[in-house]
């Protein structure tokens, strides 16, 4: 239900005037509120690695490259600035690898000088800093060398970060080793979309394997490098968990499929990298309605548009009671839980301000459920490059002009700024936003 240009106009009065609200849903005290983004994504000119290889043969939509994407790598101040005036307490980034280390055991210290600063700057707004070690990118002489199929694998990626352990090791808050490492194996290793594009579950098993074992690895060094008398270092990674829902309820051959579909992508890595993380990261996009017991149903990335469900512009199911049961889920780990992404790729910015108060309202409910989820990270800070998709998907809570590099706040970040400031979801954000159920809009079955 969309809504009326009379209450667009109040609601924008109260994002403009900062209003404080009496009655807000309130989150714990200390809770990070903050936004994620990823090297390649925004830095621009990330000439050594195998995405930028892949890009320049023209396999992205419309052949599109990142080139200078948000130039982010020039523009990090400013940007960190723009997080600040949005009331954000934290921010995560990562560490292109093949800036800093271009070639085997070569390291550019001007490149991890540059990253000392990005910390610094963050640090200096008062953004407590999550830092991603791995967020899908490869240094190309790592890959020419069998990339995350050779068995040095980990140990190659344990000297990378030793070398950010001792750089960097005081700058950050919290370290992810890896950025989702199911996505990057079944995206690069099964449905062969991503570089380097193979088709092969013996290789996927083997490429998660090692990316465990480069997991706990980097946790084991980076606490024993960092750990001193009451400090103890956080190290996680993030985990993209889906939530299932099947359509014939007494299908018990569906049942056990999702049962199974579930335990591998959502806790399959968390078994292998077992009492090794000091919290959960959790990025959550996917709701998956499994039709049939086949493979092919829960393929990523399903594009449910033609089901006639609410979605964002690149066809993913919107479904804010999933993040409440996915974290319900991983609360049995009894870690504490950041989400370390979620987010909307949309034109239409009333809606991404729907799906942040819809999205966080449910997390609420979980804390009161006793879940102890300790922050959430929007997905994007900015516009930025879509891997496959190119520039064609717009996650930013911050409007990038690709030509000019301009920045625009977009409204939805200013609901997004309401919440953090009140530490909360003010009553009047459901008023004017939160009542939309978003999800079951148009049930075709
Ligand atoms: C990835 C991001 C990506 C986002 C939206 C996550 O799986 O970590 O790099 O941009 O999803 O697709």
């Amino acid at each position: 239900m969309p809504i009326s240009n009379n209450k667009k106009d109040k609601l924008r009065k109260l994002l403009l005037e900062e209003s404080q609200d009496e009655a807000v849903l309130k989150f714990p005290p200390n809770f990070l509120w903050g936004s994620s983004t990823s090297s390649h994504q925004v830095e621009g000119n990330n000439i050594n690695n195998d995405w930028w290889a892949w890009e320049q043969e023209g396999l992205a939509d419309d052949h599109q490259v990142s080139g200078v994407a948000a130039d982010h790598y020039n523009r990090y101040d400013a940007d960190f600035s723009l997080a600040k005036e949005l009331q954000q307490n934290a921010h995560r980034l990562s560490i292109e690898w093949s800036r800093v280390e271009p070639e085997d055991n070569e390291w550019n210290m001007k490149e991890v000088e540059h990253y000392r600063k990005v910390l610094l700057s963050a640090r200096d707004k008062g953004l407590k800093t999550m830092v991603t070690l791995h967020h899908f990118t490869n240094p190309m002489w790592f890959v020419n060398s069998g990339g995350w199929l050779q068995k040095e694998a980990p140990e190659i990626f344990q000297s990378y970060v030793l070398m950010m352990i001792k750089h960097l090791g005081d700058l950050i808050d919290f370290w992810v080793t890896i950025n989702e490492p199911l996505v990057y194996a079944s995206q690069g290793y099964i449905a062969g979309v991503w570089p380097p594009q193979m088709k092969s579950p013996i290789k996927t098993n083997r490429v998660v394997r090692n990316m465990a074992k480069a997991h706990i690895l980097a946790y084991r060094s980076i606490h024993n490098l960092l750990d001193k008398d009451k400090f103890k270092a956080k190290v996680g990674f993030a985990n993209n968990v889906s939530s299932y829902q099947i359509y014939n309820k007494h299908s018990f051959k569906d049942y056990a499929f999702m049962q199974g579909v579930d335990m591998v992508w959502n806790h399959w890595f968390m078994h292998l990298t077992k009492n090794c993380h000091d919290f959960i990261g959790l990025n959550y996009y996917f709701h998956y309605r499994i039709a049939k017991a086949r493979f092919s149903q829960v393929q990523f990335f399903t594009d449910i548009r033609k089901e006639r469900r609410e979605s964002s512009d690149v066809g993913w199911e919107i479904y804010p009671p999933g993040i409440f049961d996915v974290v319900m889920d991983m609360s049995k780990y009894k870690l504490p839980i950041y989400i370390t992404e979620n987010g909307i790729a949309v034109e239409k910015d009333s809606r991404r301000s729907r799906f942040i108060v819809s999205y966080v309202k449910e997390l609420y409910h979980a804390i009161q459920a006793g879940a102890p989820v300790k922050g959430y990270f929007y997905w994007s800070l900015l516009d930025n490059w879509e891997w496959e998709k190119g520039y064609n998907a717009r996650f930013g809570l911050v409007d990038v002009d690709f030509k000019t590099q301009k920045r625009t706040v977009r409204e939805s970040a200013l609901v997004y700024a309401d919440i953090a400031r009140n530490n909360g979801i003010p009553h009047h954000l459901l008023k004017f936003v939160g009542h939309v159920t978003l999800g079951e809009i148009t049930v075709k079955d």
